[in-house]
Protein backbone atom coordinates (compact mmCIF):
# COMPACT_ATOMS: atom_id res chain seq x y z
CA UNK A 1 0.00 0.00 0.00
CA UNK A 2 1.90 2.85 -1.24
CA UNK A 3 2.45 5.95 1.60
CA UNK A 4 2.02 9.89 0.02
CA UNK A 5 3.84 12.04 2.18
CA UNK A 6 3.65 15.78 2.04
CA UNK A 7 7.41 17.45 2.03
CA UNK A 8 6.30 20.50 4.37
CA UNK A 9 4.17 19.00 6.98
CA UNK A 10 5.01 15.45 7.27
CA UNK A 11 1.59 14.20 7.00
CA UNK A 12 1.16 10.93 4.90
CA UNK A 13 -2.01 9.00 3.24
CA UNK A 14 -2.42 5.48 2.30
CA UNK A 15 -3.44 5.10 -0.88
CA UNK A 16 -4.49 1.53 -2.47
CA UNK A 17 -1.35 -0.18 -4.77
CA UNK A 18 -2.19 1.20 -8.39
CA UNK A 19 -4.69 4.49 -7.31
CA UNK A 20 -4.60 7.58 -9.07
CA UNK A 21 -3.38 10.35 -6.90
CA UNK A 22 -6.36 12.25 -7.68
CA UNK A 23 -7.89 9.35 -4.85
CA UNK A 24 -5.91 11.79 -2.28
CA UNK A 25 -9.16 13.83 -2.64
CA UNK A 26 -11.17 11.51 -0.39
CA UNK A 27 -8.91 12.29 2.57
CA UNK A 28 -9.16 15.43 4.87
CA UNK A 29 -5.50 15.24 5.44
CA UNK A 30 -4.88 15.77 1.20
CA UNK A 31 -2.85 18.92 1.05
CA UNK A 32 -2.78 18.22 -3.48
CA UNK A 33 -5.45 21.13 -4.90
CA UNK A 34 -6.80 19.51 -8.22
CA UNK A 35 -9.02 21.29 -10.38
CA UNK A 36 -9.65 19.75 -14.34
CA UNK A 37 -8.79 16.45 -13.53
CA UNK A 38 -7.43 16.11 -16.87
CA UNK A 39 -4.40 17.49 -17.49
CA UNK A 40 -5.57 20.95 -18.78
CA UNK A 41 -5.48 23.13 -15.77
CA UNK A 42 -1.83 22.68 -13.56
CA UNK A 43 -3.30 23.43 -10.56
CA UNK A 44 -2.37 19.75 -9.27
CA UNK A 45 1.29 20.19 -10.14
CA UNK A 46 3.23 18.88 -7.44
CA UNK A 47 7.49 18.34 -7.09
CA UNK A 48 8.16 14.42 -6.43
CA UNK A 49 10.80 14.67 -3.70
CA UNK A 50 11.61 11.13 -3.92
CA UNK A 51 9.83 7.92 -5.44
CA UNK A 52 9.47 8.99 -8.27
CA UNK A 53 10.31 5.08 -9.44
CA UNK A 54 6.74 4.26 -8.01
CA UNK A 55 4.73 6.59 -10.30
CA UNK A 56 3.41 6.09 -14.03
CA UNK A 57 5.02 7.49 -16.34
CA UNK A 58 4.27 10.89 -18.14
CA UNK A 59 1.30 10.44 -20.42
CA UNK A 60 0.72 12.43 -23.62
CA UNK A 61 -1.46 14.92 -22.20
CA UNK A 62 0.27 15.74 -19.21
CA UNK A 63 3.75 15.99 -21.44
CA UNK A 64 1.88 18.59 -23.82
CA UNK A 65 0.46 20.50 -20.54
CA UNK A 66 3.93 20.74 -18.79
CA UNK A 67 5.69 21.32 -22.28
CA UNK A 68 3.42 24.47 -22.71
CA UNK A 69 3.64 25.51 -19.01
CA UNK A 70 7.25 25.30 -19.99
CA UNK A 71 8.19 23.24 -17.31
CA UNK A 72 10.96 21.07 -17.92
CA UNK A 73 11.90 19.51 -15.14
CA UNK A 74 11.62 15.95 -14.63
CA UNK A 75 10.35 15.69 -10.99
CA UNK A 76 7.36 17.89 -11.91
CA UNK A 77 4.26 15.83 -12.43
CA UNK A 78 0.53 16.48 -12.51
CA UNK A 79 -0.66 14.45 -9.80
CA UNK A 80 -4.45 14.09 -11.59
CA UNK A 81 -1.74 12.07 -14.16
CA UNK A 82 -0.06 9.72 -11.67
CA UNK A 83 -0.72 6.60 -10.99
CA UNK A 84 0.96 5.25 -7.67
CA UNK A 85 2.41 1.80 -6.96
CA UNK A 86 5.08 2.87 -4.09
CA UNK A 87 5.83 5.74 -1.63
CA UNK A 88 6.36 8.58 -2.39
CA UNK A 89 7.12 12.21 -0.91
CA UNK A 90 5.84 15.26 -2.93
CA UNK A 91 5.63 18.81 -2.77
CA UNK A 92 2.46 20.50 -3.87
CA UNK A 93 3.15 23.56 -5.75
CA UNK A 94 -0.52 25.47 -5.61
S1 LIG B 1 -6.20 19.04 -12.00
FE1 LIG B 1 -5.98 20.20 -13.83
S2 LIG B 1 -4.10 19.49 -14.61
FE2 LIG B 1 -4.42 18.20 -12.88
Amino acid sequence: MPIVTFLKTGNSINLPNHSSLIDLEDSRDNEVSFGCQSAACGTCLIDVVSGMQNISLRNEDEQDLLETLDLDDEKLRLACQCVVHGDIIINPQS
